[in-house]
C-alpha cells in the first residue's frame, strides 16, 4: 500500500502547487491516498468549506488540520458531517469535529486493512491548549485497535518543538505505522524507518529488515518558499526589525509541494520505506496561469 501525505497547504500558492502536483505524483508513483495538512489553506489561516471542495476535487483523499483548525469557524459543519477531514484529537472532548478518520483503500474483493488517521497537537511553546499528546495517542490507538485488530494507525504530530515530535515518534515506535511532523512549515531531513525499540525500552542498533515505524519530524510545507514560513518576507522583516505590526500576507515567491511517500506492508502494517518528497511548481502554467 502506498499513501502520500502532504504538508500544510499554504494559502493559493499552496493550493495551486498541490492542484498542478497532484497528477504528476499519481502518474509517478500510483498512491492509494493521497492525505493533506490544510491548516493554512484559506490565506494562510484555517479552511473554508469551498477550499476543502476545490482540494477535493484536486485530488486530495482525506484531510488533517492544526492548531488553526477553527480560524475559519464556518468549516465545522464540513469537520461535522464529512469523514475525510479531522480536528487535532487531544482537543477538549466538546469540541467539534472527528478526533480521528477511517479511510478505506482498494476494492472489497483486495481485503486491505482499513487506515486510521489522526493528529496530535504539541504542548511547548503552541499557544492552543491541548491535552496530553502521550496519552491521547495511547486512548486513541487502544480504542481503534479494540475495534479493528488488523487497523493501519498513522499518526501526525502537530507541534512547534522537534524534542517533542521526536518524542512522539519513539513513544509509538512498533504501535504505528508511521508517525510525521507538521506545522513548522519547514521539512526535516530525518525521514526513515526507526529502528525497534527492545523489551527494555532500549533502542536497537539495527533497523528491522521487516520494516516499522516510518518518521519524519516535519513534512514541510506546501506554499511558497520564498517567503517565512510562507508569509512575505518584507512583512516579517518589518515586524521582526521593527517591533511595529505589519500584515503577514502569504507570499507568492517559488511554490512547493512537500511530503512523503508511504509504502506499507499490509500484513505486517509497518512500514517499509518513507521517502521525502519535493516538487516545484511552475508558475508559468496552469492553475497559476488560469482565471
Ligand atoms: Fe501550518
Ligand atoms: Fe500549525
Amino acid at each position: 500500500m502506498r499513501i502520500i501525505i502532504l504538508g500544510d497547504i499554504v494559502g493559493t500558492p499552496g493550493r495551486q502547487a498541490v492542484t498542478q502536483a497532484i497528477p504528476v505524483l499519481r502518474e509517478q508513483y500510483s498512491p492509494d491516498l493521497i492525505i493533506a495538512n490544510a491548516e493554512n489553506a484559506s490565506n494562510g489561516t484555517g479552511l473554508t468549506p469551498d477550499l476543502y471542495k476545490k482540494l477535493v476535487k484536486a485530488g486530495v483523499d482525506a484531510f488533517t488540520l492544526g492548531d488553526h483548525v477553527y480560524k475559519k469557524n464556518h468549516i465545522i459543519p464540513t469537520l461535522q458531517r464529512e469523514s475525510n477531514i479531522i480536528r487535532p484529537a487531544n482537543l477538549s472532548h466538546k469540541a467539534l469535529g472527528n478526533r480521528y478518520m477511517k479511510l478505506s483503500v482498494g476494492s472489497p474483493e483486495d481485503n486491505l486493512p482499513n487506515i486510521y488517521v489522526f493528529t496530535v497537537l504539541g504542548r511547548i511553546f503552541m499557544s492552543l491548549p491541548a491535552s496530553d499528546p502521550f496519552e491521547c495517542c495511547d486512548q486513541l490507538i487502544d480504542d481503534i485497535k479494540r475495534h479493528d485488530p488488523t487497523a493501519i494507525i498513522i499518526t501526525e504530530v502537530h507541534a512547534e518543538a522537534t524534542s517533542e515530535k521526536v518524542a512522539l515518534g519513539w513513544y509509538l515506535n512498533g504501535r504505528v505505522s508511521c508517525v510525521f511532523g507538521t506545522h513548522t512549515h519547514t521539512p526535516t531531513a530525518d525521514a526513515r524507518i526507526l529502528p525497534p525499540t527492545l523489551g527494555d525500552g532500549s533502542i536497537s542498533d539495527h533497523p528491522s529488515p521487516s520494516g516499522g515505524t516510518a518518521y519524519i519530524t516535519d513534512l514541510g510545507m506546501c506554499g511558497p518558499t520564498g517567503s517565512v514560513l510562507g508569509r512575505r518576507v518584507d512583512r516579517v522583516l518589518t515586524y521582526m526589525t521593527t517591533n511595529m505590526p505589519a500584515p503577514f500576507d502569504v507570499a507568492t515567491v517559488s511554490p512547493v509541494t512537500s511530503g512523503i511517500v508511504l509504502d506499507l506492508n499490509p500484513n505486517t502494517r509497518l512500514a517499509t520505506s518513507i521517502e521525502r518528497i519535493e516538487l516545484q511548481a511552475d508558475t508559468q502554467q496552469p492553475p497559476f496561469t488560469a482565471h
